[in-house]
Protein backbone atom coordinates (compact mmCIF):
# COMPACT_ATOMS: atom_id res chain seq x y z
CA UNK A 1 0.00 0.00 0.00
CA UNK A 2 1.17 3.59 -0.77
CA UNK A 3 1.44 5.74 1.50
CA UNK A 4 0.40 9.54 0.81
CA UNK A 5 1.04 12.19 3.39
CA UNK A 6 -1.82 14.38 3.92
CA UNK A 7 -0.58 17.61 5.27
CA UNK A 8 0.67 20.85 3.89
CA UNK A 9 3.63 21.32 6.17
CA UNK A 10 6.76 20.91 4.43
CA UNK A 11 8.84 20.14 7.39
CA UNK A 12 6.50 17.23 8.32
CA UNK A 13 6.79 16.11 4.58
CA UNK A 14 10.63 16.26 4.63
CA UNK A 15 11.28 14.27 7.74
CA UNK A 16 8.74 11.18 6.29
CA UNK A 17 10.49 11.62 3.04
CA UNK A 18 14.05 11.22 4.20
CA UNK A 19 12.95 8.00 5.77
CA UNK A 20 11.01 6.46 2.87
CA UNK A 21 7.37 6.84 3.86
CA UNK A 22 6.27 9.32 1.09
CA UNK A 23 4.87 7.97 -2.00
CA UNK A 24 2.98 10.90 -2.07
CA UNK A 25 1.36 13.91 -0.92
CA UNK A 26 -2.26 15.26 -0.61
CA UNK A 27 -3.88 18.63 0.62
CA UNK A 28 -6.81 20.32 0.78
CA UNK A 29 -8.00 23.28 1.30
CA UNK A 30 -8.05 23.14 5.22
CA UNK A 31 -4.53 22.17 5.15
CA UNK A 32 -3.29 24.81 3.14
CA UNK A 33 -5.00 27.25 5.61
CA UNK A 34 -3.65 25.34 8.61
CA UNK A 35 -0.14 25.70 6.83
CA UNK A 36 -0.48 29.58 6.13
CA UNK A 37 1.01 29.47 3.22
CA UNK A 38 0.20 30.30 -0.52
CA UNK A 39 -0.97 27.22 -2.46
CA UNK A 40 1.02 27.79 -5.39
CA UNK A 41 4.31 28.58 -3.20
CA UNK A 42 3.72 25.80 -0.92
CA UNK A 43 3.16 23.60 -3.83
CA UNK A 44 5.15 24.06 -5.62
CA UNK A 45 7.88 23.34 -2.89
CA UNK A 46 6.15 20.10 -1.58
CA UNK A 47 6.74 19.07 -5.55
CA UNK A 48 10.10 19.86 -5.68
CA UNK A 49 10.65 17.38 -2.32
CA UNK A 50 9.05 14.80 -3.32
CA UNK A 51 8.51 12.62 -6.84
CA UNK A 52 5.07 11.34 -6.53
CA UNK A 53 1.45 12.30 -7.20
CA UNK A 54 0.90 15.52 -4.99
CA UNK A 55 -2.78 16.06 -4.56
CA UNK A 56 -3.89 20.48 -5.10
CA UNK A 57 -7.46 20.96 -4.87
CA UNK A 58 -9.61 22.83 -6.86
CA UNK A 59 -11.80 25.39 -5.32
CA UNK A 60 -14.16 26.47 -7.89
CA UNK A 61 -17.59 25.10 -8.38
CA UNK A 62 -18.66 25.22 -12.10
CA UNK A 63 -17.00 22.58 -14.39
CA UNK A 64 -15.22 25.21 -16.97
CA UNK A 65 -13.15 27.19 -14.07
CA UNK A 66 -12.61 23.94 -12.56
CA UNK A 67 -10.88 22.93 -15.54
CA UNK A 68 -9.24 26.35 -15.46
CA UNK A 69 -7.99 25.99 -11.90
CA UNK A 70 -6.86 22.68 -12.62
CA UNK A 71 -4.78 23.21 -15.33
CA UNK A 72 -2.93 26.18 -13.63
CA UNK A 73 -2.25 24.00 -10.50
CA UNK A 74 -1.25 21.03 -13.00
CA UNK A 75 1.36 23.92 -14.64
CA UNK A 76 3.16 23.76 -11.44
CA UNK A 77 5.17 20.22 -11.93
CA UNK A 78 4.34 17.42 -13.73
CA UNK A 79 3.26 15.05 -10.66
CA UNK A 80 0.63 17.41 -9.27
CA UNK A 81 -2.64 15.42 -9.04
CA UNK A 82 -5.69 17.58 -9.23
CA UNK A 83 -8.35 17.58 -7.11
CA UNK A 84 -11.68 17.72 -7.88
CA UNK A 85 -14.88 17.19 -5.68
CA UNK A 86 -16.81 14.41 -6.30
CA UNK A 87 -19.93 16.43 -7.94
CA UNK A 88 -21.43 16.35 -10.82
CA UNK A 89 -19.19 19.20 -12.25
CA UNK A 90 -16.23 17.85 -10.94
CA UNK A 91 -17.00 14.74 -12.53
CA UNK A 92 -17.04 16.84 -15.99
CA UNK A 93 -13.51 18.42 -14.63
CA UNK A 94 -12.22 14.97 -14.03
CA UNK A 95 -13.42 13.70 -17.57
CA UNK A 96 -11.50 16.50 -19.08
CA UNK A 97 -8.01 16.63 -17.20
CA UNK A 98 -7.72 13.43 -17.14
CA UNK A 99 -8.65 13.30 -21.20
CA UNK A 100 -5.31 15.94 -21.10
CA UNK A 101 -3.20 13.09 -19.52
CA UNK A 102 -3.14 14.27 -15.76
CA UNK A 103 -3.52 12.48 -12.71
CA UNK A 104 -6.99 13.45 -11.13
CA UNK A 105 -7.95 12.95 -7.54
CA UNK A 106 -11.95 12.77 -7.02
CA UNK A 107 -12.48 13.42 -3.39
CA UNK A 108 -15.39 14.06 -1.10
CA UNK A 109 -16.65 10.47 -1.85
CA UNK A 110 -18.92 8.51 0.32
CA UNK A 111 -20.73 5.62 -1.65
CA UNK A 112 -19.68 3.30 -3.95
CA UNK A 113 -22.13 4.70 -6.46
CA UNK A 114 -19.90 7.35 -6.48
CA UNK A 115 -17.00 5.71 -6.73
CA UNK A 116 -18.31 4.12 -9.92
CA UNK A 117 -19.03 7.54 -11.50
CA UNK A 118 -15.40 8.65 -10.96
CA UNK A 119 -13.78 5.86 -12.48
CA UNK A 120 -15.84 5.92 -15.32
CA UNK A 121 -14.75 9.71 -15.88
CA UNK A 122 -11.41 8.54 -15.20
CA UNK A 123 -10.22 9.37 -12.05
CA UNK A 124 -6.69 8.18 -11.25
CA UNK A 125 -7.45 8.09 -7.67
CA UNK A 126 -10.68 7.91 -5.75
CA UNK A 127 -10.70 9.22 -2.27
CA UNK A 128 -13.47 7.91 0.25
CA UNK A 129 -13.22 9.90 3.53
CA UNK A 130 -13.28 7.09 6.18
CA UNK A 131 -13.09 9.14 9.54
CA UNK A 132 -16.07 11.45 8.31
CA UNK A 133 -18.66 8.08 7.49
CA UNK A 134 -17.38 6.64 10.96
CA UNK A 135 -18.41 10.45 13.04
CA UNK A 136 -21.87 10.19 11.27
CA UNK A 137 -22.00 6.57 13.04
CA UNK A 138 -21.35 4.63 9.19
CA UNK A 139 -18.53 2.16 8.96
CA UNK A 140 -15.89 3.62 6.82
CA UNK A 141 -13.68 0.75 6.16
CA UNK A 142 -17.08 -0.91 5.09
CA UNK A 143 -16.54 1.32 2.08
CA UNK A 144 -13.43 1.05 1.35
CA UNK A 145 -13.96 -2.78 1.19
CA UNK A 146 -17.44 -2.58 -1.17
CA UNK A 147 -15.05 -0.42 -3.86
CA UNK A 148 -12.43 -2.73 -3.28
CA UNK A 149 -14.42 -5.28 -4.78
CA UNK A 150 -16.54 -3.36 -7.70
CA UNK A 151 -13.40 -2.02 -8.90
CA UNK A 152 -12.06 -5.28 -8.87
CA UNK A 153 -15.61 -7.19 -10.04
CA UNK A 154 -15.18 -5.28 -13.14
CA UNK A 155 -11.28 -4.27 -13.70
CA UNK A 156 -11.59 -0.22 -13.00
CA UNK A 157 -8.52 0.46 -12.66
CA UNK A 158 -9.10 3.95 -10.53
CA UNK A 159 -6.77 3.95 -7.33
CA UNK A 160 -8.77 3.24 -4.09
CA UNK A 161 -6.95 6.15 -2.37
CA UNK A 162 -8.20 5.47 1.64
CA UNK A 163 -8.35 9.71 3.41
CA UNK A 164 -9.76 10.63 6.34
CA UNK A 165 -7.78 8.50 7.88
CA UNK A 166 -7.53 9.39 12.08
CA UNK A 167 -5.96 6.08 13.46
CA UNK A 168 -3.12 3.26 12.54
CA UNK A 169 -6.02 0.61 13.02
CA UNK A 170 -7.72 2.92 10.37
CA UNK A 171 -4.27 1.92 7.96
CA UNK A 172 -3.93 -1.66 9.25
CA UNK A 173 -7.40 -1.55 8.18
CA UNK A 174 -7.12 -0.12 4.67
CA UNK A 175 -4.00 -2.56 3.82
CA UNK A 176 -5.41 -5.60 4.91
CA UNK A 177 -8.98 -4.70 2.64
CA UNK A 178 -6.16 -3.69 -0.45
CA UNK A 179 -6.83 -0.38 -0.27
CA UNK A 180 -4.27 1.15 -3.50
CA UNK A 181 -3.09 4.02 -1.20
CA UNK A 182 -3.78 5.93 2.12
CA UNK A 183 -3.34 9.39 2.87
CA UNK A 184 -2.88 10.29 6.93
CA UNK A 185 -1.87 13.21 8.95
CA UNK A 186 1.96 12.92 9.67
CA UNK A 187 1.54 12.06 13.03
CA UNK A 188 -0.63 8.94 12.38
CA UNK A 189 1.92 7.73 10.45
CA UNK A 190 4.52 8.10 13.03
CA UNK A 191 2.10 6.44 16.11
CA UNK A 192 2.04 3.21 13.76
CA UNK A 193 5.93 2.53 15.23
CA UNK A 194 4.42 2.25 19.06
CA UNK A 195 3.40 -0.19 20.60
CA UNK A 196 3.00 -0.74 24.39
CA UNK A 197 4.81 -4.51 24.13
CA UNK A 198 7.59 -2.53 21.98
CA UNK A 199 8.67 -0.18 25.03
CA UNK A 200 7.98 -2.71 27.68
CA UNK A 201 10.53 -4.92 26.03
CA UNK A 202 12.67 -2.26 25.73
CA UNK A 203 12.67 -0.87 29.27
CA UNK A 204 13.53 -4.67 30.68
CA UNK A 205 16.43 -4.80 27.98
CA UNK A 206 17.90 -1.82 28.91
CA UNK A 207 17.68 -2.88 33.03
CA UNK A 208 19.41 -5.96 32.22
CA UNK A 209 22.11 -4.45 30.07
CA UNK A 210 22.76 -1.93 33.03
CA UNK A 211 23.13 -4.86 35.18
CA UNK A 212 26.02 -6.27 32.88
CA UNK A 213 27.86 -3.40 33.25
CA UNK A 214 29.46 -3.74 29.76
CA UNK A 215 29.68 -0.57 26.67
CA UNK A 216 29.32 -1.32 22.71
CA UNK A 217 31.03 1.66 22.51
O1 LIG B 1 -7.60 13.25 3.19
C1 LIG B 1 -8.72 13.99 3.53
C2 LIG B 1 -8.53 14.57 4.87
O2 LIG B 1 -7.72 15.70 4.84
C3 LIG B 1 -9.77 14.79 5.59
O3 LIG B 1 -9.50 14.34 6.86
O4 LIG B 1 -9.75 14.17 9.27
O5 LIG B 1 -10.52 16.24 8.05
O6 LIG B 1 -11.77 14.12 7.83
P1 LIG B 1 -10.45 14.75 8.05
Amino acid sequence: MKFFVDTAEIAAISELNDLGMVDGVTTNPSLILKSGRDILEVTREICDLVDGPVSAEVVATEADAMIAEGRKLAGIADNIAVKVPLTWDGLKACKVLSGEGRMVNVTLCFSVNQAILAAKAGATFISPFVGRLDDINLDGMELIADIRTVYDNYGMDTQILAASIRSVNHVAEAARIGADVMTAPPAVIKAMASHPLTDRGLEAFMKDWAKTGQKIL
